[in-house]
């Protein structure tokens, strides 16, 4: 969640730092900090709150060449300057910045304390700070550079935990020393100079060369090359990977804020993850990532979709999906419980990792716990070169682009809409008649048009988006309800109201409406229905019937404005028509402008909402 960037080069490293960081910045934006390399010292800036507050306090310019950056998202200690990254050892020696969890910070902090340390942060960071030192001293004065690697490496075996990490040495100018171990690092390999970050994207401008490290491994980096190994000393010898180009500091365009730019951009979205895969001869998709060959496809005994967040409910359409078309048992799992309950991996099941970043931790770790029981897993992934991507092997990316609003908007349209080309292509191995699989592949092909036209609703949702943020009376919550494939979006459409404008706002299906949350019902507290042609369509009549008996104000939202429909609800976003099982796709539209407007009514930082991070990468 935090973001690292490291720079060791003949440049001046400041600039370079700072230029991460604002790429990175929408991992992690509670507070951000700098260390610069010297001789003899390191200079150390940081500051509570977003990037800017932090350049407020930094020097015009700095001739250090050698520096490392960091972007956090608080796990350990609250939100301060003191505990902002980077955290100097006790004699100033090394200045360290970490992404992850030390579980064995009590411990280690209780010894170090015995031994006189004092602390001048609440982080578990800052005692890894103290361990590299200490194992410093330990070399003594004349330890030669490859001690620094050392050193880390000596510290880091007392460690229980997670990191990504990065140092940089008094002693020792120019030089960074970074290790890993269940949270993302990447060297990049410039001409005479070397990056270090949490994610490529932050290096991708000066260099598209990056050694990704696996857990247990070191580098050193300096302007005249990079090593790896491992924290028990063998030697890596992996070469460096093309990354792809560098998106850049992505322009809101006319926008006022990513989120919005991005729910536009969803129809080219859609097209690109549906680009070349469709077959409408034989009604089929062609997803050249999976490689299974109709009969292993018919050999599935079960497709279990893992998650979290958006890309969990994306997984739930998936499950949908899955059973309605291939007719095989389905599961959608919250990737952080599955990995939790010592799961029972089939290996003639399909795990399917959903993620728009492939970095989440959760959803990392459940993928490994199947591989380690021999289940297959395949990636649905956003993110190019991820690690789950390249953890998983084989998959679809789903090309939705640069996602940077934290709340995630294109990558969920995309993710089902990647979960329908794998049911489509299930199916077609299956259940599915060629003909039905031709309507599927004409209705997919129709999307994009039609979430485009839905975009046109945005003035009408912005004057309901205006009743529920009403000033100095907000809705007290806002239920959003659906039945069957509206189910998933019904819950996506109350989180996205959730993260961007901390309303209350509650998902539910249909079916639970009276075993609950018809006690939320009344004059203030509006009910959005998702609803559709289909097997639900009058089963969520009813249950609009009911909400409005007791005098709650309903909302539908519907493909093709069914007859009658606009006469049983106090206001209908119509959408264009479209088959039941695509229907999540085309309504969360309106209601991720929802969410966005009652956000910006609020005065809510839309694009960054609080305490959140568009990237989970601790558990
Ligand atoms: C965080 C983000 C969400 C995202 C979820 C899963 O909670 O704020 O927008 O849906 O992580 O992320 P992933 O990258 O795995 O899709």
């Amino acid at each position: 969640m935090c973001g690292i960037i490291g720079y060791a080069g003949p440049r001046k490293a400041l600039p370079l730092v700072i230029q991460g960081l604002r790429l990175l910045e929408y991992r992690g934006y509670d507070s951000a900090g700098v260390a610069l390399g010297g001789s003899g010292s390191i200079r150390v800036f940081k500051k509570e709150g977003k990037l800017a507050n932090l350049e407020a306090v930094l020097p015009a310019s700095s001739a250090a060449k050698c520096g490392i950056g960091h972007t956090r998202w608080a796990t350990h200690g609250a939100v301060s300057d003191a505990n902002a990254h980077p955290h100097l050892g006790p004699a100033g020696k090394v200045a360290l910045v970490h992404n992850g969890i030390v579980d064995n910070w009590a411990e280690l902090k209780r010894e170090l304390e015995a031994a006189g340390a004092a602390f001048a942060s609440e982080t578990d960071s800052e005692i890894l700070a103290h361990l590299v030192e200490r194992e410093l001293s330990r070399l003594g004065p004349s330890c030669p550079r490859s001690g620094a690697i050392e050193a880390v490496a000596a510290a880091l075996g007392r460690v229980s935990g997670t990191y990504g990490l990065a140092c940089v040495f008094a002693d020792f100018p120019g030089l960074i020393v970074g290790a890993r171990n269940g949270s993302p690092l990447a060297v990049g390999v410039g001409e005479g100079e070397c990056f270090i970050a949490s994610d490529p994207a932050a290096f991708a401008a000066h260099t598209r060369q990056a050694v990704f490290l696996r857990d247990g491994e070191l580098a050193a980096i300096d302007a005249k090359g990079w090593q790896t190994r491992t924290l028990r000393g063998e030697a890596v010898l992996r070469g460096a990977e093309t990354i792809p180009e560098a998106a850049g500091l992505a322009d809101k365009g006319a926008h006022p804020d990513f989120f919005l730019k991005e729910v536009y951009e969803q129809p080219q979205a859609v097209e690109r993850t549906l680009g070349g895969r469709l077959v409408r001869e034989y009604g089929n998709a062609k997803l050249g990532g999976i490689e299974l060959s109709p009969r292993e496809m018919h050999g599935i005994s079960e497709v279990v979709f893992l998650g979290m967040g958006t890309a969990l409910h994306a997984a739930m359409s998936g499950k949908a999906l899955v059973e309605a078309w291939a007719r095989v048992p389905a599961r959608a799992e919250d990737a952080s419980e599955f990995r939790a309950a010592n799961p029972i991996v089939d290996p003639a099941a399909l795990y399917v990792a959903v993620s728009q970043s492939g970095e989440t931790a959760d959803t990392l770790a459940a993928v490994r716990e199947v591989q380690a029981k021999g289940g297959r897993v395949v990636g649905l992934v956003n993110s190019v070169g991820s690690s789950l991507a390249r953890l998983c092997g084989a998959g679809v990316y789903l090309h939705a682009g640069q996602e940077l609003s934290v709340a995630a908007s294109k990558s969920y349209l995309a993710q089902v809409t990647g979960c329908a080309l794998i049911a489509l292509s299930l199916g077609r191995a299956r259940h599915l008649s060629i003909g039905e699989g031709r309507r599927v592949v004409d209705e997919l092909v129709a999307l994009p048009a039609k979430i485009d036209e839905a975009l046109s609703l945005r003035p009408r949702v912005e004057e309901l988006a205006a009743r529920i943020a009403s000033p100095g009376r907000p809705a007290p919550s806002v239920l959003f309800l659906g039945r069957g494939f509206l189910y998933p979006a019904a819950l996506e459409g109350a989180l996205k109201l959730k993260e961007l404008s901390y309303l209350h706002a509650e998902g539910f299906a249909g079916g639970a409406l009276k075993h609950g949350p018809l006690a939320l019902v009344g004059p203030e507290t509006p009910t959005i229905a998702l609803i559709a042609p289909g097997a639900s369509y009058e089963r969520t009549l009813s249950n609009i019937a009911e909400v409005r008996a007791r005098r709650g104000p309903v909302i539908a939202v519907c493909p093709g404005a069914p007859e009658g429909l606009r006469e049983e609800v106090d206001e209908l976003f119509a959408l264009p028509p479209c088959m039941e099982e695509l229907a999540p796709v085309l309504e969360l539209v309106p209601l991720q402008l929802l969410a966005r407007s009652v956000a910006s009514a609020l005065g809510r930082d839309v694009d960054r909402p609080r305490n959140l991070a568009k990237s989970v990468t601790t558990e």
